[in-house]
Order: structure tokens, then C-alpha cells, then sequence
């Protein structure tokens, strides 16, 4: 028997501690926990079922879609059109907004998602994820349009990911904190398995992509050749490296033991700000991150403080343990 709380218990709860709270929100949290378990069922079936491989399609980004990018998607939109708490949605998959159908009411928030995050490493059986980010649809907007949800980080309700990997986990800021929640396969539930994460404000870890490393700027090689160095260098110390080319395994061994990871600006396609993507990659997991005791940077400033332009705009991210962020940072303004 488990003596740990339930992840819809904990909802209502923190609902229950807000004075005028209508439920909205904990329906909210409850849908997309019902569409996360979904897309966990189906990543675990793999290739017991047809859904590994690509959809030979592109998305908006001009990236290839795997099956499971545009089912994952699907499930989102499915799970989460019908049940009233929404005013639209937005998805890294789906170029402009996605309304609510006619039929069904509208809800006051507005919700964007990466329905499945590292699908590139769907097919090696690696950790993927989903991340989401839930704003409030500004009043008295009855069709909200795109310009609606061009709201910065800072104006989060609630962000999150569910990460498919050896098991299935659920982390979840309201801004009071981040939990975690384990999912109990057996009975369907997600339980509170690790509460009140917080990041060590040193670390010894580093991930970065280095295939692209002749593309960075001088601050950036700076720290990770110091980090190489290690004792030898003018760090003083040993640096471990990990890259899993999945943002939410990448963000979730920071929460556990702490790490900076970075997608930095790099020279590759001058259009291009950076890899990923501000409103439903960078926002959520900035906003997690810090309320974990980390800090989120573009390397100019706070990501959560960034004036977004378009629902799919990219941004550098640099995220992690406050003291080596920071160092990154100030190594760019040295420059
Ligand atoms: P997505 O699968 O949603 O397109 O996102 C993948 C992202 C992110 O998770 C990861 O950090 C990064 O892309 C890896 O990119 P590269 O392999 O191109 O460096
Ligand atoms: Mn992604
Ligand atoms: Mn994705």
C-alpha cells in the first residue's frame, strides 16, 4: 500500500489553500495528467505497436516528425479540447493556434506543449518527454488569437514535463516550489516520490552539445575549456560531461544532483536565435528550474523575462545550478 499523497490529492489541496478558487485549474492539471498517461502508455508499448519511425511529414521548424510526435500531439489536442478549461492551445507541431472546436466551452487559460521533447531518440529507446505551459487568457478575449499567448515566462500559472523513462514522472511548479511525482503503473496513479526539489547551487556536470562547438562564441568555449581543464585549470576541479539530447532527461538529473546544460546562440544559421523553443521548451523548464533554486539565462538575460514574438521563436538557453550559470553569464559580459 502506498502511504505517499496522490498527485490530484496534492492539486486539490494547494486548490483548496487559494481563497475563491473555482477548480478550473485543478480540472486543468487533472486533463493533462490524463493526456501524460496516455502518451507514457503508448512510448512504452514502442514497437509492440506501430507508432516507432517517422511520419515522413515536417512540422513548422522544418524538423521530420516521428509517428510518435504527431500521435502525442494528437492525444494533447484530444484529451484537453473537449473539457472546458481551455481558451485555445498551442503546440510545437501545429503552426498557428489550435481553437477549441465550436461545440465545446471555453475555459480561461491558455496552454502550450512540446507534445513529445528528444523524439529523436524515440527509436534508441532513449528518455522523451512532454513539457507544458499554462498562462491565463488576458480578459474579455472570447477567440483568443496568437498575440494572446505572446505573454513572457514571468506570467506562467503552472509548468511541467512528464518524462518517459526507466519510470514514468511527473514535475509540476505552481510557483510555491517543484514537485515530483512518480507514476504507478499498477494502479494508474502518479505519486508524490519527490517533493520540494531543489538544485545544488554548485555542480561538477556539464551538458552541451559538442559535435557544435566550433560554432560558439568566446564566452562559451571559455567555460568549457575550463571545465576540460579541470584541476589543472583555473577551475581547480574535475568536470563530468553528460549529453542526452533530450531536454526533459537533461533538466531532470539537474533537479536530482544538480548540472548546467546549454543550447547556447551559435554561428550554424545566423536566422536562427538558438535551438530551442522559448514558449514551450525555454519558459517551462526556466521557470521549474528557478523555482528549484537555479537560474535560466539567454546569456543577456533571464529567460523568463524575454518579450516573446512568435509562439514557435527559439531562444539560447542556459539553465541549471545558480553559481555556474551565473559564471557563464558573467563571462559573457566580460566579453
Ligand atoms: P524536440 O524533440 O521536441 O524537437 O526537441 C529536441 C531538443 C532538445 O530536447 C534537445 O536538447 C535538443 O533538441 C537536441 O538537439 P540536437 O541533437 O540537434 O543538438
Ligand atoms: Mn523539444
Ligand atoms: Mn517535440
Amino acid at each position: 500500500m502506498h502511504s505517499g499523497t496522490f498527485l490530484t490529492q496534492f492539486i486539490l489541496e494547494e486548490q483548496r489553500s487559494i481563497p475563491n478558487a473555482t477548480g478550473d485549474f485543478t480540472g486543468l492539471l487533472n486533463d493533462i495528467v490524463t493526456a501524460c498517461k496516455t502518451i507514457s502508455h503508448l512510448v512504452n508499448r514502442g514497437g509492440l505497436i506501430d507508432i516507432l519511425g517517422t511520419a515522413g511529414t515536417e512540422n513548422v521548424q522544418g524538423e521530420g516528425q516521428k509517428k510518435l510526435d504527431v500521435i502525442s500531439n494528437e492525444v494533447m489536442v484530444k484529451s484537453l479540447e473537449w473539457t472546458g478549461h481551455l481558451a485555445a492551445m498551442a503546440s510545437e507541431e501545429v503552426e498557428g493556434i489550435i481553437s477549441i472546436p465550436n461545440q465545446y466551452p471555453k475555459g480561461k487559460y491558455l496552454l502550450l506543449f512540446d507534445p513529445l521533447d528528444g523524439s529523436s531518440n524515440i527509436d534508441v529507446n532513449i528518455s522523451v518527454g512532454t513539457i507544458f505551459s499554462i498562462l491565463r487568457c488576458p480578459d474579455g478575449v472570447p477567440e483568443p488569437t496568437e498575440k494572446d499567448f505572446l505573454q513572457p515566462g514571468t506570467q506562467q500559472v503552472c509548468a511541467g514535463f512528464c518524462i518517459y523513462g526507466p519510470t514514468t514522472m511527473m514535475v509540476l511548479t505552481t510557483g510555491h516550489g517543484v514537485n515530483g511525482f512518480t507514476l504507478d503503473q499498477d494502479i494508474g496513479e502518479f505519486i508524490l516520490t519527490h517533493p520540494n526539489m531543489t538544485i545544488p547551487k554548485d555542480t561538477g556536470e556539464f551538458a552541451i552539445n559538442m559535435s557544435n562547438q566550433r560554432f560558439w562564441e568566446a564566452p562559451v568555449q571559455r567555460y568549457i575549456e575550463e571545465c576540460i581543464q579541470g584541476k589543472e585549470g583555473p577551475r581547480g576541479k574535475n568536470f563530468n560531461m553528460r549529453w542526452v539530447a533530450s531536454m526533459v532527461a537533461e533538466v531532470y538529473r539537474i533537479l536530482t544532483r544538480g548540472g548546467i546544460f546549454m543550447y547556447p546562440w551559435d554561428s550554424r544559421d545566423p536566422s536562427k536565435p538558438g535551438r530551442l523553443r522559448l514558449m514551450y521548451e525555454a519558459n517551462p523548464m526556466s521557470f521549474i528550474v528557478e523555482q528549484a533554486g537555479g537560474a535560466s539565462s539567454t546569456s543577456q538575460q533571464r529567460i523568463l523575462e524575454v518579450e516573446p514574438e512568435g509562439i514557435h521563436q527559439r531562444v539560447p538557453v542556459i539553465l541549471g545550478s545558480k553559481n555556474e550559470v551565473e559564471r557563464v553569464v558573467a563571462y559573457h559580459k566580460e566579453a
